[in-house]
């Protein structure tokens, strides 16, 4: 199926692994120009697109550093002409307990998970304002519907991805770009691996264990795999979402239903 995406700019920040991973190649199998945007691996995953033929280029890029998203963004710029979409799929996970958290915690988790993604939408979105066009796909967490115990600080800043995702969308609604936001939930990726383990810890059982627990309470029986996400971004940045502005659709096998 034709998604109107041929030919289209599209940056994926942390494009270079697991779930940005897997959209940047679903963006190249629609036959868009990718970007992949992370702070390591960027060079490597854009070669490992080109290799499928796909128009793709990595770039250096650091959320938590806006002279780096500036030099990202306008360089894009340059050499591609414009900007047509941003996936913001860099992520951190940490999950220090209430008592263990600390102002660090903090600092980390929103450079990249909070005020990372806003510099980046921001430098994206004035870009696209300015050409009167744009798609913006955010990607927070089912983290951010529902607070959790184990991991306050994660869930706070997927929860402000989902309020940012609704203040850009009215922002910039009327000036022909989207902002829509997926809340993937338990994913196989480098990131589950080291939550599974640190998570696990916290219960006294290892990550296997802590992975079949939580399998045990997805109604899909499963956790999900970065590729379940693509068709959900696809669509969101596609013009068939015309219509859709400031949602965040939970893909999570059935955890959370609205
Ligand atoms: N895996 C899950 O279960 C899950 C669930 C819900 C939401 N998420 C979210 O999905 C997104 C992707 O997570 P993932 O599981 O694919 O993790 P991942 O660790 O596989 O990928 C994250 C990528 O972000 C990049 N990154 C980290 N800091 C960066 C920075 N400062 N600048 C640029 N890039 C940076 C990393 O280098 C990495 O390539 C994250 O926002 C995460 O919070 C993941």
């Amino acid at each position: 199926m034709d998604l109107g995406l041929t030919g289209k700019t599209v940056i994926v920040t942390g494009g270079a692994s697991g779930i940005g991973q897997a959209i940047a190649a679903g963006f190249g199998g629609q036959g868009a120009r990718v970007v992949v945007g992370d702070i390591k691996g960027a060079g490597d995953a854009a070669q490992a697109l080109a290799a499928q033929g796909v128009d793709a280029i990595g770039v250096p890029l650091d959320v938590a550093d806006d002279a780096s998203i500036a030099a990202a963004v306008a360089g894009v710029i340059a050499s591609h002409g414009a900007i047509d979409v941003l996936v913001n799929a860099a992520g951190l996970f940490r999950c220090p307990s209430l008592f263990d958290t600390t102002r660090e915690d903090w600092a980390a988790i929103d450079a990249v998970n909070v005020s990372g993604l806003f510099m980046m939408l921001q430098a994206a979105a004035r870009h696209m304002a300015e050409r009167g066009s744009g798609a913006i796909v955010n990607i927070a967490s089912v983290g951010g519907r529902r607070g959790d115990e184990n991991a306050p600080v994660y869930c706070a800043s997927k929860a402000s991805v989902i309020s940012i995702t609704q203040s850009a969308a009215l922002a910039l609604v009327k000036k022909g770009v989207r902002v829509n936001a997926i809340a993937p939930g338990q994913i196989e990726t480098p990131l589950w691996s080291a939550l599974s383990r640190d998570m696990g810890a916290r219960f006294g059982i290892d990550a296997a264990q802590f992975t079949a627990m939580v399998e045990g309470i997805i109604p899909a029986g499963r956790l999900g795999q970065p590729g379940d996400l693509v068709g959900t971004a696809l669509f969101l940045a596609s013009p068939m979402a015309g219509f859709l502005v400031g949602q965040t659709i939970n893909v999570d096998g059935g955890v959370y239903l609205s």
